[in-house]
């Protein structure tokens, strides 16, 4: 059964177009390619895609450097081969988003342009943020970017620009009324070519304070931000609360005005997700207040160690703070920014994991790939592409390892994701995990998604919400089992190595690994699995 509406517990598959299939042989995927494989995606049973950018750009951050948010990328295609997209994905009943990136521009974006001739004091600048050095010469602040290095760049004539992300991505000045008009007319431009909503990049950084003001730790609050750097988490949290770019009051009003933009679309449910990385958690409850935007990412279990006390925390923390706000919860193992699930905690409690997952209120997110189980590409350095791996001298390693792309079919790398050569190389390793050899095996990890998604069709969705049975605090046996029931299903979690019995008495819908044994009443789950019981 379909939520209603229809994202409220919806399944939604994040495509990285450069990196799932490739229709013209240069290497890289494209939105022909994207089209022709929809059939896949509707067959895994997900309700909506989620397309990462495909918008004109220089591609220094892997597209979220736009150069110009109302077009397509010539490597991805055109307007049209969007259109199309679109057309065929409602034609198999899947809803679209597509990402936006009001944060910041590609340097390459015409405005930018006009701003570095227009000079210091011109309107031109002010839709970005151009300051004068100190008296120094140095930088107006000391905040260093998320990818490493200072956060401003200095121009020609001596001013300076600020880039939380990359030099090639100057951050927009939100208090500029052109670039609050600039943004309606790209939200309206997709709205009107027929998307479902958006995804939007860094949604908690469009107002910053204190922007001429040093931190007393910028390399801290910078680190403490990324998943891949790893830090003692009582530092970490002690830091967040204390970084003056992100989650300032001043998004909401943005996003109560977004919000009547997508309303006055009465012919669809518009959705939009927002990506806001906040500290303390409760405060990405105020992105999904009632007049703002639809869901907002929980990214708790992208970094979550499979520990049954962390994840009954985590579960428990997500559904009640979004139910504080009368809204459910979202749910992601893999991004495009972080390691692949599979890799981080390893393949078969990357497969329980998921099951349990799926089954919780909310919605849940899939990583294209996530499905095979892909683990990480093994990348040498010389085909790096990540900024952040140049930004930091090579340090740290970045995010390409997330995004190689999708094998399909045959024995040989590149597996039919191109007749070229991938942009990322592939291994031969992943001969097995290829979308042909999985269909054709019922034990696969993509067989086990297909499955999971249409028993959640069937048996979860809209079931409201979930009664602990086992947990750290609710019993479970050397707290390694996780169990809940929800509607007519118990769903156990057993993250221990040796097998588990449980009193259980129903039919068994799926397990995650290996086989249940089941008699008089009992289940003996087994070791690091979940598995789906209908009574
Ligand atoms: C978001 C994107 C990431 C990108 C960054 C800057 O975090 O998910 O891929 O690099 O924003 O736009
Ligand atoms: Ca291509």
């Amino acid at each position: 059964m379909k939520s209603s509406p229809w994202w409220k517990e919806a399944t939604i598959y994040q495509i990285y177009p450069r990196s799932f299939f490739d229709s013209n042989g240069d290497g890289e995927g494209d939105l022909q390619g994207i089209t022709s494989k929809l059939q896949y995606v509707q067959e895994l049973g997900v309700d909506a895609i989620w397309l990462s950018p495909f918008y004109t750009s220089p591609n220094k951050d892997g597209g979220y450097d736009v150069a110009d948010p109302r077009d397509v990328d010539p490597r991805f295609g055109n307007l049209e081969d969007a259109k199309q997209l679109i057309e065929v994905a409602h034609s198999l009943d899947l809803k679209v988003l597509v990402d936006v990136v009001p944060n910041h521009f590609s340097d390459q974006h015409i405005w930018f342009q006009q701003a570095l001739k227009a000079g210091r004091g011109s309107p031109e600048r002010a839709r970005f943020h151009f300051h004068d050095p100190k008296e120094d010469g140095t930088p107006p602040n000391n905040w260093i970017s998320l990818f490493g290095g200072p956060s401003w760049t200095q121009v020609e004539d001596g001013q300076y620009y600020l880039h939380l992300f990359d030099s090639s991505q100057p951050d927009l000045n939100w208090e500029n009324p052109d670039v609050v008009s600039d943004y309606e007319i790209t939200l309206r431009f997709w709205l009107d070519l027929g998307v479902d909503g958006f995804r939007i990049d860094v949604a908690h950084g469009l107002v910053k304070e204190n922007l001429l003001t040093n931190h007393p730790d910028p390399q801290g609050i910078s680190d403490a931000l990324r998943l891949d750097v790893s830090m003692d988490p009582e530092i970490r949290y002690a830091l967040l609360p204390t970084v003056p770019y992100f989650d300032r009051q001043g998004v909401h009003e943005i996003y109560r005005q977004w919000r009547k933009i997508f309303d006055s679309y009465k012919d669809r449910e518009i959705m939009a997700v927002a990506e806001a990385w906040v500290h303390p958690p409760v405060n990405a409850t105020r992105y999904v207040r009632s007049d703002e935007l639809h869901q907002v990412f929980n990214f708790d279990l992208l970094d979550a160690p499979f520990k049954s006390d962390f994840l009954f925390e985590v579960v428990n923390r997500s559904i009640e703070l979004m139910d504080s706000v009368g809204a459910l919860p979202t749910w992601a193992l893999s991004n495009h920014d972080s390691p692949r699930v599979a890799s981080r905690i390893g393949e078969v409690q990357a497969r329980a994991l998921a099951l349990f997952v799926l089954a919780l209120p909310g919605s849940a997110y899939v990583f294209a790939g996530q499905e095979l189980g892909l683990p990480d590409g093994v990348i040498p350095d010389s085909s790096r592409q990540d900024p952040i791996y140049f930004r930091t001298n090579g340090v740290q390693k970045g995010r390409d390892g997330a995004r190689v792309p999708l094998p399909w079919s045959g024995d040989n790398a590149p597996f039919g994701f191109t007749t070229g050569n991938p942009w990322l190389p592939l291994t031969d390793a992943w001969k097995e995990l290829t979308v042909e050899k999985q269909t054709a095996d019922p034990k696969s990890t993509l067989n086990l998604y297909r499955t999971a998604l249409k028993l959640r069709a069937d048996h979860l969705n809209s079931q409201g919400p979930i009664t602990w049975l086992e947990s750290p605090e609710h019993g479970a046996r050397g707290s390694n089992l996780l169990a809940v029931r929800r509607g007519s299903v118990s769903i156990y979690m057993n993250l221990s190595d040796s097998a588990v019995e449980v009193e259980i008495t129903g039919r068994l819908l799926i397990v995650s690994a290996g086989t249940v044994d089941g008699r008089d009443g009992k289940m003996t789950i087994p070791p690091v699995s979940t598995i789906w019981v209908h009574h």
